[in-house]
């Protein structure tokens, strides 16, 4: 479900010859579908129709102003983890009553200054941090909506470094004690508590451990109820997977189709929030590279391409896969190749043993690059970030220039002592 296809043998995004953007533009760069963003925001905002419900984009995923301002403009709102963020999504003109802030290690600036903003709710990880909350709230009089990120103690069943609902990961607050957290947040006076919030982890492609994980959070919010704390909003995270190889994850509407019935007409009058990033902007997305070098060592062959892991570093950090393909189909032999990028670390490869048929000079496209793709992207190596892009029919857009070398030194100073 996607707007990269090819025209004869070459690739397009939407209308546009992905090829002419890289000789317009040079290479590499990050490049995104309007149509195919928009329709995945509609298709899962549509799957939850039936009850109350805000579509939160975490930012993480993709922060991009013009993303994230495309996603506003469909109606959405915005999960945050840090004041970086709460910046973008205003700037990007997210709503604040539509933003949700969660994150582990909420500094005193960061929490000032969603208060204030007027946030939605602040999700709340630990029980320090939500006296620092009440503290800060009355000394500045504005009154904090929370959440508490209660960790459910369900497996994912996804890659060990994004799993994050286990007793064994540092987010939130264990389920046996969120009651008697939820009791102290009662006495407190600068705080309201509206929600319940959940997230167990990314790239999940079963249904069982989202259902699983509600029907917990549900048994303690009418727990909750029975001790006079009324909730409105439950906050279910973000997590469903995408198809980078040959996944087969449950579309937004089976997602529904499982957890909607468990709130509706149960006499739970909740506001569902929901906290799609992967799904939303994963396959939205592409990296596209240019050939620079191949070589053979032994019998080893690699392609060097003008993207590194600095630029995509999920294959690296993760052993992700990417979908590798030509930007134009060449009637030449595959063969099997790594390939890799101009960094300084073995580790530094977008794809192992892959079956391709490319010369020097042929530009490449990563696939399922639009999510975790460039917010993860690094100056490492003293290599500019680079440029994203936009494709909306028959034109292109640049949504964010390419650095240059006085970009990435802007902020460094040389002491008198080394003048
Ligand atoms: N909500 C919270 C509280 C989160 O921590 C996350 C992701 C999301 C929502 C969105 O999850 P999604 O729908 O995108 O799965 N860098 C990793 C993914 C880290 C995810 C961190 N939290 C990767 O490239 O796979």
């Amino acid at each position: 479900m996607h707007d990269f296809n090819y025209k004869d043998k070459e690739l397009y995004c939407e209308d546009v010859s992905i090829a002419k953007i890289a000789e317009d533009i040079g290479t590499p760069f990050y490049l995104y579908s309007q149509k195919t963003l928009t329709n995945h925001f509609k298709n899962f905002d549509e799957a939850f129709s039936a009850i109350p419900h805000i579509v939160c984009f975490a930012v993480k995923a993709n922060p991009n102003i013009s993303v994230l301002k495309l996603f506003a403009n469909e109606g959405g709102g915005a999960d945050i983890v840090s004041g970086g963020e709460l910046f973008r999504a205003l700037k990007a003109g997210v709503p604040a009553e539509k933003i949700v802030y969660a994150g582990v290690g909420k500094t005193n600036n960061e929490i000032r200054a969603a208060l204030y903003a007027g946030i939605l709710m602040f999700n709340v990880e630990s029980s320090e941090e939500l006296i620092r909350i009440d503290e800060i709230s009355g000394r500045i009089g504005i009154k904090a909506r929370i959440a508490l990120r209660v960790n459910p103690d369900i497996d994912p069943k996804t890659h060990p470094y994004i799993s994050t609902g286990l007793k064994k990961n540092k987010f939130g607050i264990p389920i046996e004690e969120a009651l008697e957290s939820y009791q102290t947040a009662m006495r407190l006076t600068n705080v309201e508590i509206v929600g319940i919030h959940k997230h167990i982890g990314s790239q999940l492609t079963e249904i069982s451990p989202f259902v699983d994980a509600l029907k917990r959070i549900l048994r303690l919010a009418d727990n909750l109820k029975k001790e006079g704390i009324n909730i409105k909003y439950i906050d279910v995270g973000g997590g469903l997977g995408i198809t980078y190889k040959d996944e087969e994850p449950p579309a937004p509407k089976e997602l529904a189709k499982a957890i909607v019935p468990l709130i509706k007409g149960k006499k739970r009058d909740y506001t569902l929030i929901l906290e799609p990033g992967r799904v939303l902007a994963g396959n939205a997305g592409i990296l596209v590279t240019r050939v620079l070098y191949q070589k053979k060592s032994g019998r080893k062959n690699f392609v060097i391409v003008d993207a590194g892991m600095n630029d995509l570093i999920r294959p690296s950090l993760y052993s992700a896969y990417h979908n590798i393909i030509p930007v134009r189909k060449k009637p030449i032999k595959k063969f099997k190749a790594d390939i890799v990028g101009p960094i300084c670390e073995s580790g530094d490869f977008l794809g192992k043993n892959r079956e391709i048929a490319c010369e020097q000079e042929d530009l490449l496209a990563v696939m399922s690059a639009g999510a975790y793709g460039s917010s993860m992207s690094s100056n490492y190596n003293s290599r500019p970030l680079i440029a994203e892009v936009m494709v909306k029919g028959r034109d292109y857009h640049i949504i964010r220039k390419r650095q240059d070398y006085e970009d990435i030194i802007i902020k460094e100073e040389v002491p008198s002592f080394l003048r």
